[in-house]
């Protein structure tokens, strides 16, 4: 009985290890952002459109996208679990984007906006990223 438990014991620890080998080699989950560093719009503006174009490599499932903004020195999370009616994401992930649209746009709007892209199917680190962000400003 003893050789045979030995036996069953390396059988699961390889079996284990091929599965964790697998994952990891099958999963090379890498996200890109790319969004553009600056934006001003006139006095007169009212919706604006903030976009995020990404790319993905080797990822699993649909993304999750995320936007953030930082403005007075506090950061928000801007449709997480939804949006205000203020805003709107719009997504694609054939054309690789997603599209903040932020209306009623007021002088407070002023700040810096983040997109987030995640594949949380993916467990490696580079499939959550954010981009570098667009600094909106609405001339008052
Ligand atoms: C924002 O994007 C939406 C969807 O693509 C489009 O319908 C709308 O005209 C855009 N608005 C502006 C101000 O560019
Ligand atoms: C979108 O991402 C895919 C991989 O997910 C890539 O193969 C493709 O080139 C990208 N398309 C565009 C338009 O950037
Ligand atoms: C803008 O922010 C200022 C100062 O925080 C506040 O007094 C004002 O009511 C805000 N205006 C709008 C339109 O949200």
């Amino acid at each position: 009985m003893a050789p045979f438990n030995k036996c069953k014991v390396v059988l699961v620890l390889e079996f284990n290890w091929i599965l964790y080998y697998v994952g990891h080699v099958v999963d090379t989950c890498k996200v890109t952002i790319r969004q553009h560093p600056f934006k001003e719009v006139d006095y007169s503006v009212s919706t604006v459109n903030i976009t995020c174009s990404f790319s993905a490599s080797g990822c699993p499932g649909s993304p999750q996208m995320l936007w953030f903004r930082y403005r007075d020195s506090t950061h928000e999370a801007l449709c997480t679990p939804e949006c205000i009616e203020k805003f709107k994401v719009i997504g694609s992930l054939s054309n690789n984007n997603s599209l903040l649209q932020i209306n009623k746009l007021s002088v407070n709007d002023s700040a810096i906006y983040i997109c987030g892209i995640a594949f949380s199917d993916s467990d490696t680190h580079t499939s959550k990223q954010t981009g570098g962000g667009t600094m909106l400003v609405k001339r008052g």
